[in-house]
């Protein structure tokens, strides 16, 4: 009995040895991996993983194990770690399935080992922007979710997927670095896949028809590629499919099968920017789950089906810029509540739906340039909801409905181009969220009511060409973000308000052909147009002297009474005995005596009245100060207190459009700007403008703190207290880029502006393709665009700037009006979606002003019409294309300017796909380089010495 227990012990401890052995073996193999990944890559998250075999590593953040010990799940998703993930993941951790590495800084030829995980079912490595070919998956059998989406990859696309039968969702979208590819008929062997996201992949060819047999389907996305043929009819069968995005493939055509009507699923339906003809399927205007129906810029023709109008899910229409024709189904949003409606640019007729806002959710409503007729519903004026509001080009009557104007939330509203009668509204002193109202080209009369200052954030007014007569109305001054006002041909007979000269942002001004009367008050001179104009009125006495300058002509003639005070042609000098200057100095005098007590008055009463509230911070100033947060982004040495006392007028260098900018030297010696935020106290001012204000502040603190590079400004600090908020940058002693060029402060040389256009891509190339979560700056224009001492250039001003989603797909929709006239991406007229493709254009318009020297908006170009549309006219001859170039600076460079040219053109394309990334561009911009035969290293020196010698005192507008 005894030898054989003693046997049974014995085998036990072997066998418990064994055991022991190799679950140990194992675990010190899957801790390797940890200590591995510790090693090569960096990041503060990974300091929490104990990696010294104290703590089991199934404990660590992020990672999970079986009952067994053997680690499962590894989730680093958006850790901000850089570095080599380590290879051979599966070697070491042999039953892991879950794989997120999403969202990180990872290098390295990891994906060639994972690839062997045989057993891995979710892998997901998001964004990380990797530049590789790509591996064979076929060893990846039990593959059930794979998300390849943002990355860089090159070559060809891994047709080896479609051997991974239990693949359920596939995200592939964003990677436009591939090789084209076509989606191979065999696809359809993924029968369990609901998730198939191959948006901006480089797909072309036509779609096959066996998708059909992929019934599993919820979700089919292949927008953004270059598929071409017809809609494949089988696309019917796919019962389950909730979104099918074909969007934006320019090439399909044929027309939409009525097959598309069997989907009964369909939720999201976007079939837009391609060259689908025919007319719309009753059978899809009847899919009983449908909200949202695009099919913008086709050639579809017929009308719109009655049936849309029954639907009772239905929120988003859009129809723009196609054939449609007859008239709109009356009973629309009737039965659901829409959100948007953008009918336009089609040849639709009849009245306008008045139904269309009885949901109370309407945002957009758009139905420009069609041949609508009768008057505007008077539901309209109802539309508390309303962003945009546009009904431009259209054959509409009658009057305006009074509150129409005063939409509470409305930013654009455009009634230009109709036959509008009646009075102007004065509910317009409502409308706090106006940016641009557009009613030229109608028939309106009357007065201007002087409530339009109460539209504060209005920044273009066009009431071109309607009857309207009486004065411009003073108030007209407290518009202070106005940039464009345009009143020329209409009967307005007052004087030329001076108050206009309080309109610090202003661009263009047009008061032509009007009954003008008076001088042109002195003040006017202080700011700085692109455009101005006064023509053909009964304007007198001297024109003042800083309006002397380039089209001098155009700008006056047509006044009898003016006169220059110096020589000039086409005016006459003016005489000594002008006394109406000096009487109306006189009443200018008396004036501000008036309107300075009047203020004092204000003033005094509103600190009285708020006296109770602001006693506790009313302390001393000292005292004051330590209520002042400081958030200090880069390392540079000063203290706060030696900022605000520098503050002082004589400092100041600017005023933008919102802030005061000083340049303030340190005790160090360094030379900083300080913007100043207009301080957000005024009693006009609405918790929601504090909020979009905040918004934009923090948007622009959190960006610019959390980025670095040469070509972006660098914020060095933000300060804030209860009723002060000031940023701290990097001084910029060459001002910027619109002043460089447009006001002739600095010559610049091809070589210069090459240098220029180089860096701001390769600083928006960094912003869009090097960061985690790309952003996009949304207001890329010259005046944005800083120098440095070396002519280097950085990109400032990230106040609207947005953080991209991770997630791809549609950008969700922006109600922040974002972008500056000239510059604006054509998709921007009618959708706010914000891509990095619409910064690329942007771009382009800014290499055109280096190409060109002119301005993205002369009134060369035509009305309306911008420098990509005069540059695109000149483009068919030789002699067009040498009009193009700046002459100031062509000289032995043409070659290299035309071949800039041609990257700027392709950066201007309308059509948003085809421009070519930022990333691209720049290396398009490098083979332009004018020096690299090294000719032009001379030039440069020499305009470094020139400017220098004629320094000016610019203005950074950070
Ligand atoms: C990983 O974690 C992130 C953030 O917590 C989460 O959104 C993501 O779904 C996880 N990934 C997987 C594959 O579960
Ligand atoms: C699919 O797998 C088979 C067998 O492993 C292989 O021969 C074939 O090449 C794979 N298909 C693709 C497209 O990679
Ligand atoms: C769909 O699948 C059926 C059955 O497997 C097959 O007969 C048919 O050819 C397939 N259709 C297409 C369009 O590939
Ligand atoms: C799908 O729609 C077409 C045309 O609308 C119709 O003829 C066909 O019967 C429908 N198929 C199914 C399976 O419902």
């Amino acid at each position: 009995m005894a030898p054989k227990f003693i046997h049974l012990l014995l085998l036990l401890a072997v066998l418990s040895f064994v055991f022991y052995d190799s679950s140990q073996a194992i675990r010190d193999d899957q801790f390797r991996f940890f200590n591995l990944m510790k090693a090569s890559l960096s990041g503060k998250a990974l300091s929490a993983w104990d990696v010294s075999g104290m703590k089991s590593y199934c404990d660590f953040r992020g990672v999970s194990c079986n009952n067994r010990g053997y680690v499962e799940s590894i989730n680093i998703s958006d850790w901000s770690l850089s570095g080599n993930f380590p290879a051979d993941v599966c070697s070491h951790l042999p039953e892991l399935r879950v794989l997120d590495i999403s969202r990180n800084n990872l290098r390295g030829n990891f994906l060639n080992s994972i690839v062997n995980c045989s057993l891995l079912e979710e892998f997901s490595m998001s964004s990380v922007y990797l530049r590789t070919t790509l591996p064979d998956f076929s060893k990846m059998t039990s593959l059930r979710v794979v998300d390849l989406s943002y990355n860089l990859f090159t070559g060809d696309f891994p047709m080896s997927i479609t051997n991974l039968t239990d693949l359920e969702v596939i995200y592939f979208n964003e990677n436009d670095g591939l090789n084209l590819w076509q989606l191979p008929g065999n696809i359809s062997r993924l029968t369990k896949l609901r998730v198939m996201v191959f948006t901006s992949c480089m797909l072309y060819g036509s779609i096959p028809a066996s998708i059909g047999n992929m019934t599993s389907l919820v979700d089919l996305e292949l927008s953004g590629n270059f598929l071409s043929g017809q809609i494949p009819k089988e696309l019917g069968l796919l019962k389950n499919l909730q979104q099918l995005e074909l969007y934006y493939n320019q090439h399909l055509s044929g027309s939409i099968p009525e097959e598309l009507g069997n989907l009964t699923e369909l939720v999201d339906l976007d079939m837009s920017v391609n060259r689908l003809s025919g007319s719309i399927p009753e059978s899809l205007c009847r899919l009983p789950k449908l909200q949202v129906l695009q099919l913008y810029n086709n050639s579809l023709t017929g009308e719109i089906p009655g049936a849309i109008a029954e639907s009772t899910t239905l929120t988003m229409l859009s129809l723009y810029e196609n054939f449609l024709s007859g008239q709109v189904p009356q009973n629309l949003g009737k039965s659901s509540a829409m959100v948007l409606l953008d009918l336009s640019e089609n040849n639709l007729s009849g009245p306008l739906p008045a139904e269309v806002c009885r949901g109370g959710r309407l945002l957009y409503l758009l139905v420009l340039d069609n041949k609508f007729s009768g008057k505007l519903p008077d539901s309209y004026a109802n539309c508390k909801s309303l962003i945009r509001f546009r009904v431009s080009k259209n054959y509409l009557e009658g009057a305006i409905p009074e509150d129409l104007l005063g939409l509470p939330h409305a930013a654009i509203i455009d009634l230009a181009d109709n036959s509008f009668t009646g009075p102007f509204p004065s509910s317009i002193g409502n409308a706090k969220n106006l940016s641009e109202l557009f009613m030229q080209n109608n028939k309106l009369s009357g007065f201007l009511p002087p409530e339009i200052s109460g539209a504060i954030n209005l920044m273009k007014i066009d009431l071109s060409n309607n009857l309207l007569s009486g004065p411009i109305p003073t108030e007209i001054g407290d518009l202070k973000k106005l940039n464009l006002l345009m009143l020329q041909g209409n009967k307005l007979s007052s004087s030329i308000p001076s108050s206009l000269s309080l309109l610090k942002s202003i661009s263009v001004v047009d008061l032509s052909n009007n009954h003008l009367t008076g001088n042109i008050p002195e003040s006017l001179g202080e700011l700085s147009y692109n455009t101005i104009n006064f023509s053909n009125n009964e304007l007198y006495g001297p024109i003042p002297l800083s309006l002397i300058k380039d089209g001098l002509v155009e700008s006056f003639s047509g006044n009898p009474g003016l006169c220059a005070p110096v020589e000039v042609q086409s005016f006459p000098k003016c005489s000594h005995k002008h006394n109406q200057k000096k009487r109306n100095s006189m009443w200018a005098i008396m004036i501000s005596v008036i309107v300075f007590t009047i203020g004092a008055i204000l003033f005094l009463r509103r600190r009285y009245s708020k006296q109770r509230g602001v006693v506790e911070h009313d302390e001393t100033l000292s005292s004051s100060f330590f209520s002042y947060d400081v958030k200090s982004f880069h390392r540079i040495c000063f203290d706060r207190h030696e900022i605000l006392e520098a503050m002082i007028d004589k400092n100041i260098v600017g005023h933008g459009g919102s802030g005061t900018v000083y340049r303030i030297r340190l005790r160090g010696g360094e030379v900083v700007a300080v913007k100043k935020l207009w301080s957000r106290t005024a009693k006009d001012s609405t918790p929601e403008d504090q909020l979009i204000f905040d918004k934009g502040l923090k948007t622009e603190v959190e960006t610019l703190g959390s980025i670095r590079h040469k070509n972006i400004v660098k914020l060095y600090s933000y300060i804030t207290n209860f009723d002060c908020k000031m940023l701290v940058y990097e001084y910029m002693p060459n001002g910027n880029l619109w002043d460089a060029l447009h006001k002739g402060w600095i010559h610049l040389d091809w070589p210069i502006r090459h240098q220029i256009a180089l860096g701001v891509a390769q600083g928006l190339a960094y912003l869009h393709h090097d960061l985690l979560t790309p952003i996009i700056h949304r207001d890329i224009k010259s005046t944005n665009i800083l120098l440095d001492a070396n002519y280097e250039p950085k990109v400032a001003d990230f106040g609207i700037a947005k953080v991209l989603q991770a997630r791809g797909g549609k950008d969700s929709i922006i109600t922040v009006i974002a972008g500056t006239y000239g510059y604006l991406a054509p998709e921007y007229a009618y959708s706010s979606k914000a891509t990095t493709k619409s910064d690329v254009y942007s771009f382009g318009v800014v290499l055109m002003e280096l190409i060109t020297g002119k301005k993205p908006v002369e009134a060369v170009f035509g009305e309306n019409k911008n420098i990509v549309y005069w540059v695109s006219t000149k483009l068919d001859t030789k002699e067009g294309v040498m009009e193009v170039l700046d002459k100031r600076v062509s000289g032995s460079f043409k070659d290299e300017m035309i071949q800039v040219l041609r990257i700027a053109m392709r950066c201007t394309y309308r059509n948003p796909s085809q421009r070519p990334p930022m990333n691209e561009v720049v290396q398009l911009l490098i083979e332009a380089d004018p020096c690299r035969f090294d000719s032009c290293k001379l030039s440069i020196n020499k305009t470094k010495e020139a400017s220098n010698v004629t320094k000016v005192e610019s203005q950074p507008e950070v």
